[in-house]
Formats: structure tokens, C-alpha cells, sequence
């Protein structure tokens, strides 16, 4: 933006700025408003913790899964893979999910709330419903959170399937495939994108915890002894990785795990301050052998990595981070809203909402907006907007003051807005309006595609 020709007014000024982390119920409303996110079979009443993202919520989910998916695999030492939901359900024995992937639950046997017990603090604490106080309840009893399914035509033991729990198990039942295919040599990782299935008893928080959601895991796989090392550089890795696309550093910290799982050397949770609290965004875990011994185990199949140069033979030890992206959305819309004083030229006050997405996350990169709906202007304003649709996605608005257009554009989080006025008929050129700076720039129509896309790229150095 350094490079642009013309001088920069400011046409609004921001008086004071109100930072606030947003509640739920504020996000939730503008998620529907506006096209994030709809509760799913709405017009049926909605089924539970399930919801559906909208025009602009699947469009920034397919930036969130980019953004993931880049960061893993333009590297020269991980590959993706897109695996499977179903899986051989043997898979799943070997896993420990069939005996051990369950979560205690307990009824209560006057108001009928159902919880677990693990993290409820009424019950941990007092042994008393969370809903009613009641301490008429049941015994605690394992309850498994995998969704059992059949294949083919008969609902026998025998056609028993599962929906996944995780992606994870896709990475380790295709190490050889993976290594031998793209002749990777440890240490190398496998990364997908993919649904995940939980029949959690206490879903909720919006998106933050559903029965189905997306997984981003990746799997890196490294020899024994190097485990400590590798997993150190991935944590850091993962936290770079959310700084860079604006999640503010003191939203973000790192959680230990106080108790590890059986086969596990090392784990740490990166948690988000979301609205109810710091909580698991990501896991980051040193799985040691355990899982490619298992999958040795129960398949019969020789899963060890052969180091030809070294001529060694050993298990590979796993690396895992493993993030879900429906909570990464929620994560990066409660980081990016913020509420905004302004103060036009003339004094007069206006509340702006923006979510202040990092230019790769906004789901609209820049709108069209003709000052008129007179055929002056659309005749030019219509072809702008299908010269820029052919590099961004775009959004075009004739309704209404530019004011209120402008307000609108800010509450989706567009980094530019593109005014077509009467000058344009004349000068071949538009104003160009930055959402965090709110500078207006003057740029001619012919140079207005590398203009934007320059500014996006230079997003950060230009706010
Ligand atoms: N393979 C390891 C694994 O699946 P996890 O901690 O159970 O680890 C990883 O899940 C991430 O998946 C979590 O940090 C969270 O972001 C996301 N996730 C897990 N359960 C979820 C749910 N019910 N709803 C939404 N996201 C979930």
C-alpha cells in the first residue's frame, strides 16, 4: 500500500475504541443475522447442538481449513490425506476408543438432567444435581461417545460401523501407504481436514462443543529420542501459527495436561479466551509408539520405519496436533469483535460493530458499492464487480445511505469497500475505503484488482 499514487483523506475518525470480548448470545444473533451460522432443521425446532454454516459461514470456514492447511503442507516434510469417515472397526479396538473412549455419566432421577459427572462441579464438589440440587441421582456409568452405525443391509454385531471420533486414525492406518508413496523419510507427518463424530453427553457453547464437527490433526513422526525436541518446535510452531492470523497473544495460553493419558509422554492444551472462559482450542500431544504399535498389533502388519542410511529399524514416535475448526471459527469471530466509537467530520457519534478479521479469515474481501442506483453508475459498478469476483470473493450493495453500507461491510469483517460515484464516469477511477483505518484512497478501475490484492497481502503492516 506503500506504493499507491494518490493522497489518503480520512473521511471518519475513531474516537474511542471499545475492545470487549463478545458474548455468546451476541455473536450467536449476528451469526444468524448476517449468514454465519444457523441452527441446524431450524424450521423443525432444531436439532441439538447441531448447526449449519451460511453463505458467509462457509465461506470463512473454507479460509480457516486454507489457512490450516497451508500452514501443514507447503512444507517439505508433511503430506495431507483425505481418509475415510468409516474405518475397518477393528481400527477402533486397536485404538482403545470400543473399551476406553467413554465419559461417566450420571441422571438425575427428579428433573431428569442428565450430566458428567467428571467435570460438574455441583456433583464433584457436593454430590448434588447442577440443575436442581437434588441429590436423588444415579450411579455413575461409562457411556460411550462413539455413534455406532451398520453396513450393508443387515443391523447385525457382524456390520457394526462407527463415525469416527477423530481424523487421527486415518494418519496411522496409512503411515506406509504415506511414507513408501511420497518417499518421506522420518521425520515426516500426514495432515487432513476432515468430520469428526462425538455423541458428547453435555454438547453446547454454541459451536465450541457438538456431536459433529471438523478435525484439523496432524500427525508428525519422528524417532524415538527425538520425541521432547520435535514436540517443543510444534508448540511453538502452532502458536506462531495463531499469531499470524491475529488472534491476540493474551487470548492464548498454554495448558499442561496434570494427568496424561496411558501411553502418553507429553500434552499440552493451547487454550482461547473464549466468553465462557480459557479453554481447549487445540491439543498438542507426544503419543510415543503407542499407536502404530497398536495398529502392528491388531492387523499383523510390520508398521516399522527402516532408516537405510543408518540401517536401523524402530516404530516411529508420534507428534500430534490436532485442532478443531468449528471451535478455531468461534475462536478467531469472539478475537475479531469489537465495538467502535466514531465520530464523523461533523461530531456526530456512531457505534461501528466490526469483526476485525485478519484479511485471509474475512469471508468478503471487498465490497462493491455504487453511490446511486442510477444506470450511470451500475453500468459501471456491475462489470467492477465481476472483474473483481474473478480474484475475491465479493459482495455488491445498492440499498441504502454509504454510511449504512459501510457499517454492514464492517460487521462481516470486509477489509475494503469499493465506492462507484459520479466522478468515476469521468476519471475511470473509485474510492477504496479500509475497514480498520477507515482512510479512502482514490484508485483507477484498471489498477484496482492488484491494488486490493496487495492490500490484503500487506494487511499487517498497513494497520
Ligand atoms: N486425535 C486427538 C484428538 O482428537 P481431542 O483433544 O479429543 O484430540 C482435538 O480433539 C480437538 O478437536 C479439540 O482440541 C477441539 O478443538 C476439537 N474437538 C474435540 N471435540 C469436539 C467437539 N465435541 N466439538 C467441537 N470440537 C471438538
Amino acid at each position: 500500500m506503500e506504493n499507491t499514487p494518490e493522497k489518503t483523506e480520512k473521511t471518519e475518525k475513531t474516537e474511542k475504541v471499545i475492545r470487549r470480548l463478545a458474548d455468546l448470545n451476541t455473536l450467536v444473533s449476528l451469526s444468524k443475522r448476517r449468514g454465519f451460522v444457523f441452527q441446524s432443521s431450524e424450521i423443525y425446532g432444531g436439532l441439538g447442538s447441531c448447526w449449519d454454516y451460511g453463505p458467509l459461514g462457509s465461506l470463512m470456514k473454507l479460509n480457516v481449513k486454507r489457512a490450516w492447511w497451508n500452514a501443514m503442507t507447503r512444507r517439505s516434510d508433511i503430506v495431507g490425506i483425505d481418509a475415510a469417515i468409516l474405518m475397518h472397526p477393528t481400527v477402533w479396538k486397536a485404538s482403545g476408543h470400543v473399551d476406553g473412549f467413554s465419559d461417566p455419566l450420571v441422571d438425575c432421577k427428579d428433573c431428569k438432567t442428565r450430566f458428567r459427572a467428571d467435570n460438574t462441579d455441583s456433583y464433584l464438589t457436593k454430590k448434588q444435581c447442577p440443575n436442581c440440587g437434588s441429590k436423588n441421582l444415579s450411579e455413575e456409568r461409562q457411556f460411550n461417545l462413539m455413534f455406532k452405525t451398520h453396513m450393508g443391509p443387515l443391523e447385525d454385531s457382524a456390520s457394526v460401523v462407527y463415525l469416527r471420533p477423530e481424523t487421527a486414525q486415518g494418519h496411522f492406518v496409512n503411515f506406509m501407504n504415506c511414507q513408501q508413496s511420497s518417499r518421506y523419510k522420518i521425520p515426516f507427518g500426514i495432515a487432513a481436514i476432515g468430520k469428526s463424530f462425538r455423541n458428547e453427553i453435555t454438547p453446547g457453547n454454541f459451536i465450541f462443543r457438538t456431536r459433529e464437527f471438523e478435525q484439523m490433526e496432524m500427525q508428525y513422526f519422528v524417532k524415538p529420542g527425538t520425541d521432547e525436541k520435535f514436540f517443543n518446535e510444534w508448540k511453538e510452531r502452532r502458536l506462531q501459527f495463531y499469531l499470524k492470523y491475529g488472534i491476540r497473544q493474551e487470548s492464548l495460553r498454554f495448558k499442561p495436561h496434570d494427568k496424561l493419558a496411558h501411553y502418553a509422554r507429553a500434552a499440552v492444551d493451547v487454550e482461547f479466551n473464549f466468553p465462557m472462559g480459557f479453554s481447549e482450542l487445540e491439543g498438542i500431544h507426544n503419543r510415543s509408539d503407542f499407536d502404530l504399535s497398536q495398529h502392528a498389533k491388531f492387523s499383523g502388519k510390520n508398521l516399522e520405519y527402516f532408516n537405510e542410511a543408518e540401517k536401523e529399524k524402530y516404530v516411529p514416535y508420534v507428534i500430534e496436533t490436532a485442532v478443531g475448526c468449528d471451535r478455531l471459527f468461534l475462536a478467531f469471530m469472539c478475537d475479531a469483535y469489537r465495538e467502535e466509537v466514531t465520530k464523523d467530520e461533523k461530531g456526530a457519534e456512531d457505534v461501528r460493530t466490526v469483526l476485525a478479521f485478519h484479511p485471509d479469515i474475512a469471508p468478503i474481501k471487498v465490497a462493491v458499492l455504487p453511490l446511486s442506483k442510477k444506470e450511470d453508475l451500475t453500468k459501471i459498478a456491475e462489470p467492477l464487480r465481476d472483474q473483481l469476483a474473478e480474484d475475491f470473493d465479493t459482495q455488491y450493495d445498492e440499498a441504502q445511505s454509504i454510511g449504512k453500507r459501510y457499517r454492514r461491510q464492517d460487521e462481516i469483517g470486509t477489509p475494503f469497500c469499493v465506492t462507484v460515484d459520479f466522478d468515476t464516469i469521468n476519471d475511470q477511477a473509485v474510492t477504496v475505503r479500509h475497514r480498520d483505518k477507515m482512510t479512502q484512497q482514490r484508485v483507477p478501475i484498471k489498477e484496482l484488482n492488484g491494488y486490493i490484492a496487495a492490500g490484503l497481502k500487506n494487511w499487517n503492516s498497513t494497520t
